[in-house]
């Protein structure tokens, strides 16, 4: 009797979810405004018939087109075609965007737009959560109205070609979680005024004109995983406060002018997959401290700097480790007699440009491919060396010998 009661009763709950489902699923545009406006973007954007054929309901028929409630919430257009006629003269030209009163999403992506960011853009789209606009061609300035759009939870500029400085605005979108504004022609300083951006896991600036400093608030970002400044004109030393982004997961600040030694603070970067900071002026030695911490590190590029003294032993042994450039740079001292299993756990180790010494030594072994060229190794050439193993420029036996080893 009891089971027989709660059986219908599940029936039924189960029915009236389906149905809300349904109707929630089908439900047509409402807004005429809003229709009107779909056709002219369709319009001005020279889109096709194909993905929006006017005849059928853009929320349940048109391609891209994400309602709640019958309103407009998401329009997606990315790597859309054009007709013949839009793709002659294409342009930024969207305002009838300004009708969506509760868009959050809007992706054009891969869809060319030649032109500026509209001023409005920051000051008539309140509810924008999700803006991607990654390789449309854009040019001109980042409005500092994109300040304004308070909800704005992901913001993608990057592979465009827009000018001018990172506005300090940008600092007031306090619920951002990702900032990719990579591959453009920035200029200026990064904006201190990102210490604010709290929820920020990624901010991606890379291969920009970036000058100045790092500005050590960055480091306050609790949340930040992937941190890419490569590719920039970023001068001065690595601020030690990065050292508190306990989050992080990937670092890049490769190919850029950052001077002085590493801080020790780096240490903190305990979730560190990938540290990249080849190709700049730094110099010292490496903390001894800096790596036994760091114990998930995968891939480390120390390459083309001025980094000298002893290279830390426990690099040659880091559990996780599958990828070591150390190439181009004066660490010195020998190889060690690492006593190690067979299992070659590192793929790539570059050692070579160095100031390396002694005998070759089976650590070597550990590495599907080591590259020791241009150091002053000494001695007989084992078996297990030859193969994948670069080993010009140093003093073996047997081996095309560099100048310096007479
Ligand atoms: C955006 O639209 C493209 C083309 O219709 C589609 O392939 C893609 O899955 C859509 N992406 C999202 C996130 O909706
Ligand atoms: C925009 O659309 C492209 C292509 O469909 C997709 O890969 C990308 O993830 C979308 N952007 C966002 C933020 O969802
Ligand atoms: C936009 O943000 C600025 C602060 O950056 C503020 O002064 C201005 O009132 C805001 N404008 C609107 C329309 O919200
Ligand atoms: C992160 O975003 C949420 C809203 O999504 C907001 O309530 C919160 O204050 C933000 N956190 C920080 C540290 O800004
Ligand atoms: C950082 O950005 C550059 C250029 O955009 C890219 O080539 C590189 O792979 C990125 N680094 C990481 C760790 O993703
Ligand atoms: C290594 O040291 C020598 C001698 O001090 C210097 O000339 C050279 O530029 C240094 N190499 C690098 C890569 O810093
Ligand atoms: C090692 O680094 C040197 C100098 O940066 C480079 O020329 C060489 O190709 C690298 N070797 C491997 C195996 O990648
Ligand atoms: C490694 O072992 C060889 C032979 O046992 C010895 O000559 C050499 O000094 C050792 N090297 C190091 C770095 O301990
Ligand atoms: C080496 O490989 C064997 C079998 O693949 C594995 O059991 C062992 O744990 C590995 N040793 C190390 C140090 O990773």
């Amino acid at each position: 009797m009891v089971d027989q009661c709660s059986r219908v009763v599940l029936v039924c709950l189960v029915s009236f979810f389906l149905l809300i489902g349904c109707t929630v699923e089908q439900q047509f545009l409402v807004s005429r405004q809003e229709r009107l406006a779909l056709l002219q973007l369709r319009s001005s954007l020279g889109l096709r018939a194909k993905e929006w054929p006017i005849k059928s309901d853009p929320c349940t028929a048109w391609a891209g087109i994400q309602c709640t409630n019958g309103r407009v919430t998401g329009i997606n257009v990315s790597g859309f075609k054009r007709t013949r006629k839009g793709s002659q003269n294409p342009q930024f030209s969207v305002d009838s965007l300004q009708s969506f009163t509760f868009l959050s999403s809007f992706n054009t992506s891969n869809l060319a737009l030649p032109g500026s960011i509209p001023e409005w853009f920051g000051l008539r789209l309140g509810s924008l959560e999700v803006l991607d606009l990654r390789s449309c061609s854009i040019a001109g300035a980042i409005p500092f109205t994109l300040g304004n759009l308070s909800s704005l939870a992901e913001l993608y500029l990057s592979d465009n070609n827009l000018t001018g400085i990172v506005p300090t605005s940008l600092g007031q979108l306090f619920r951002l979680s990702v900032l990719d504004l990579s591959r453009n022609s920035l200029t200026g300083m990064i904006p201190g005024t990102f210490s604010a951006l709290g929820n920020l896991s990624l901010l991606d600036m890379s291969l920009n004109f970036l000058s100045g400093a790092i500005p050590q608030e960055i480091g306050t970002l609790s949340r930040l995983q992937f941190l890419n400044l490569s590719g920039n004109s970023l001068s001065s030393s690595i601020p030690a406060q990065l050292g508190d982004l306990s989050s992080l997961v990937d670092l890049d600040l490769g190919f850029n002018s950052l001077m002085g030694s590493i801080p020790p603070d780096l240490r903190g970067l305990k979730n560190l997959l990938k540290l990249i900071i080849g190709n700049n002026f730094l110099s010292g030695t490496l903390p001894g401290d800096l790596f036994p911490p760091l114990t998930q590190l995968q891939h480390v590029v120390l390459s083309h700097n001025a980094f000298t003294g002893d290279f830390p032993l426990v690099l040659w042994s880091m559990p996780q480790l599958r990828f070591l450039d150390a190439s181009r740079n004066n660490f010195t001292g020998t190889l060690p007699n690492l006593s190690l299993n067979a299992n070659a756990s590192v793929v790539v180790f570059n050692i070579s440009q160095n100031l390396f010494y002694g005998n070759l030594t089976s650590v070597i072994r550990r590495f599907n491919f080591v590259d020791v060229s241009g150091n002053y190794l000494q001695g007989r050439v084992p078996d297990y060396a030859r193969g994948n193993t670069p080993l010009s420029r140093n003093c073996l036996q047997n081996i095309g010998k560099s100048k310096e080893c007479q």
